[in-house]
């Protein structure tokens, strides 16, 4: 399996390097636009193979795109993190022209790849990707409740001292400050979560993770990376592994929902063929009033990208 990763900044590299790590393909490719760093990170990964025992082979390239040929999957990073301040929809001016280049770049090279988009705003940046690359959306889709889910999920794991591992929990609506975190799915163990939390120590967690975001760039000055780097590479296992894994990710919506030409999270099964199947939760009526919510907040950041005429 050949898997690239455009963009070679922090979120880019890191998700190269848990590729390499835990062998989810076997021919990675960093590609990156600036001179000798995609090649740097990607030789840096390579020379920790004999230390992290592993024989997965990842090679950079500058903007050499021709490299990246007959990729199976793509995952795209590409595009400036946001400062402190910043929402992520004030990215939209410039990343939507580097995703639209970097998606038409890598059509060319790998027109049947599986396409992961990481770049901010991430709903937004998906749309862009899929009007740009003009093929079935099952094959184009966004990362952002994964990663929005582990922050949830490590919240909760933190506050009731208990692996992380055991909590599951499901994550709906865009990757900004209006996504929808479910209690009512939220299990640890298979316990409901409401048994095992007061009610307002839940909702202040659910607050951080709708934030979670934002509180990592006040303290780093910018994005955040190991998580989503990590959430990146495990869509990618799940596509290549064929795993049927089911998570919240950014899908085009077709009246799921009661929602249409909407790029949103929802809860899919991951699959070699992308996205397999939409899950349509019978959501209450409370629910679905937060769900449309951030379906709005979304239409109206994808109306500003329409409005740029930028794909024709
Ligand atoms: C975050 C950025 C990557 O949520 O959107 O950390």
């Amino acid at each position: 399996m050949k898997v690239t990763v455009v963009g070679a900044g922090n979120v880019g590299a890191t998700c190269a390097d848990v590729l390499a790590q835990r062998e989810i393909a076997n021919e990675i490719v960093l590609l990156d636009i600036k001179e000798g760093f995609a090649e740097g990170k990607a030789l840096d990964i390579w020379q920790t193979s004999p230390i992290n025992i592993y024989d997965s082979r990842t090679i950079g390239s500058t903007n050499d795109y021709s490299k990246t040929a007959n990729s199976d999957v793509v995952v795209i990073t590409s595009g400036l993190p946001r400062k402190p301040g910043m929402s992520r929809d004030d990215l939209i001016a410039t990343n939507a022209g580097i995703v639209k280049s970097v998606t038409e770049s890598v059509m060319r090279y790998s027109p049947n790849a599986i396409l992961i988009i990481v770049s901010n705003p991430l709903d937004v940046m998906t749309y862009c990707s899929y009007l740009t690359a003009k093929v079935d959306s099952k094959k184009i889709f966004g990362m952002a409740g994964v990663l929005d889910t582990a922050r949830y999920r490590a919240f909760l794991a933190t506050e009731l001292n208990v692996s992380p591992k055991d909590i599951q929990a499901v994550l709906m609506g865009g990757h900004g400050d209006t996504m929808v975190p479910l209690p009512r799915y939220t299990t640890v163990a298979g316990i409901p979560v409401t048994e095992l939390i007061e009610k307002n120590k839940l909702d202040a967690i659910i607050e951080r993770a709708k934030f979670g975001g934002g509180e990592m760039v006040k303290l780093l000055g910018t994005s955040a990376w190991y998580a989503p780097g990590a959430a990146a590479a495990q869509m990618v296992e799940a596509v290549v592994r064929d795993q049927r894994r089911i998570f919240p990710v950014c899908a085009w919506l077709e009246g799921e929902y009661g929602l249409s030409n909407i790029y949103l999270g929802v809860p899919v099964i991951l699959g070699k063929n992308g996205i397999e199947k939409i899950i349509e939760l019978d959501l209450t009526d409370e629910e679905k009033a937060l769900l449309y919510e951030s379906a709005d907040a979304v239409k109206g950041v994808m109306n500003v990208l329409d409005n740029m005429n930028l794909i024709v």
